[in-house]
């Protein structure tokens, strides 16, 4: 098939070129490399030996996009462009609002005007706002904190409606929890601007130097140490699941919406002993107040995706830890 991936130079994106290429499918991304550079097309092209198409284009830009469909005339879309930092959010909520709606609509247009019938869609566990009892499964509650799981919230049921009323359009929304580690090239990884939201870059650049210790949010909460527990998922597990999800639309002909993570928690503290572990470094703490909006546990039942996509993720903690500091030790930062 012929993928046009949004946001395909991004942490997410550049690995799903990787699985998509490998594969045997065909690769154009189109990205205005706000938070990614334009390099990444060639690292993705030193792994699998192909360098996908690269339009540097705004999805914001409809007439553009639309044009770059009229001319390459995908067979399928994977969007993963859109901001994504909860604190950003809270601070420009019109600008996601903007970026990540306003940017959906003319990718939806733009495919609909194309007549480009299938769709994979990056959502979040965020939708799930803190839920009432783990693991979560799709039909858990769907209750946003802030104005950037408010977008992926709206985002969602757009889809669903567009699905709902364009004739042969399949649509697959993948809940993704907490993706981290890096691929095992080095050559692609997650590169933070500025301080990292995230756990594990930020873990990443303490254990190099980079940044004097981690602030741990949080040692009270009902966890097994106290602090926050998430379900870290291998982003190269995470990717395979949107090719497997691409081939079950196609295949199939119906809605798809499933949990990516693995199914079991690990607390910062798991993490931190992980990343030492694998790093050979130390990783000082600060133990601070917790942060606004955080839940004590989140993890996934993720028995959809292996019900119908025959997927499951095998990398362990271990792994992304591994990955995650070749990359920083690499290339992260360059
Ligand atoms: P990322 O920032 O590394 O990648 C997003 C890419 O989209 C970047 O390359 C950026 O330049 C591009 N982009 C943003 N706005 C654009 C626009 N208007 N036009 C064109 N390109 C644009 O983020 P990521 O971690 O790879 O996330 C990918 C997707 O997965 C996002 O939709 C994000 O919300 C979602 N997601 C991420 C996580 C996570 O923890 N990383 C978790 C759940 C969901
Ligand atoms: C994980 C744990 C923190 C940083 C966020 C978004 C979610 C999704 C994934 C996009 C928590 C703790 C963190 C630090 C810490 N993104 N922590 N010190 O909050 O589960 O999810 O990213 O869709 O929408 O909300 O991930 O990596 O920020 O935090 O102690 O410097 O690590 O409190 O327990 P989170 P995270």
């Amino acid at each position: 098939m012929k993928v046009l991936v949004t946001g395909g130079t991004g942490y997410i994106g550049s690995h799903a070129c990787v699985d998509l290429i490998e594969a045997g499918h065909q690769v154009l991304v189109v990205d205005n490399l706000s938070n990614s550079r334009s390099e990444v097309a060639d690292s993705i092209g030193r792994i699998v030996g192909t360098r996908p198409g690269l339009e540097v284009a705004d999805i914001l830009d409809a007439r553009r996009i639309a044009g770059i469909f009229r001319q390459w005339r995908p067979d399928a879309v994977m969007h993963f462009a859109a901001l994504k930092s909860v604190a950003g959010s809270c601070r420009e909520p019109l600008r996601y609002f903007q970026n990540n709606i306003t940017g959906t609509i003319n990718v939806l247009a733009a495919m609909q005007e194309s007549g480009v019938r299938n769709f994979v869609f990056s959502s979040s566990a965020t939708v799930y706002g803190d839920p009432d009892a783990c693991p979560v499964r799709e039909d858990a509650p769907l209750r946003v904190k802030n104005p950037y799981g408010r977008t992926k919230l709206v985002m969602e049921q757009m889809i669903e409606d567009v699905a709902a009323h364009t004739p042969d359009f399949h649509a697959a929304i993948l809940r993704y929890f907490n993706p981290a580690g890096a691929h095992p090239s080095g050559l692609i990884g997650e590169n933070p601007r500025g301080e990292p939201d995230n756990l594990m870059p930020y873990v990443a650049q303490v254990a190099s130097g980079a940044r004097p210790a981690l602030n741990v949010f949080g040692n009270d909460y009902p966890t097994h140490d106290g602090t926050g527990v998430r379900d870290y998922i291998h982003v190269v597990d995470l990717v395979r699941a949107h090719t497997l999800a691409l081939e079950y639309l196609v295949r199939e002909r119906r809605q798809l919406k499933v949990n990516l993570g693995t199914g079991v928690g690990y607390s910062v503290l798991d993490v931190v002993a992980a990343f030492e572990r694998a790093s050979g470094a130390t990783v000082p703490l600060r133990i601070c107040p917790r942060r606004e909006g955080d839940s004590a546990e989140c993890f996934a039942d993720p028995g959809a995706a292996l019900a119908l996509l025959d997927w499951r993720a095998d990398r362990s903690l271990n792994d992304m830890c591994v990955d995650a500091w070749r990359w920083q030790s690499r290339c992260a930062g360059s």
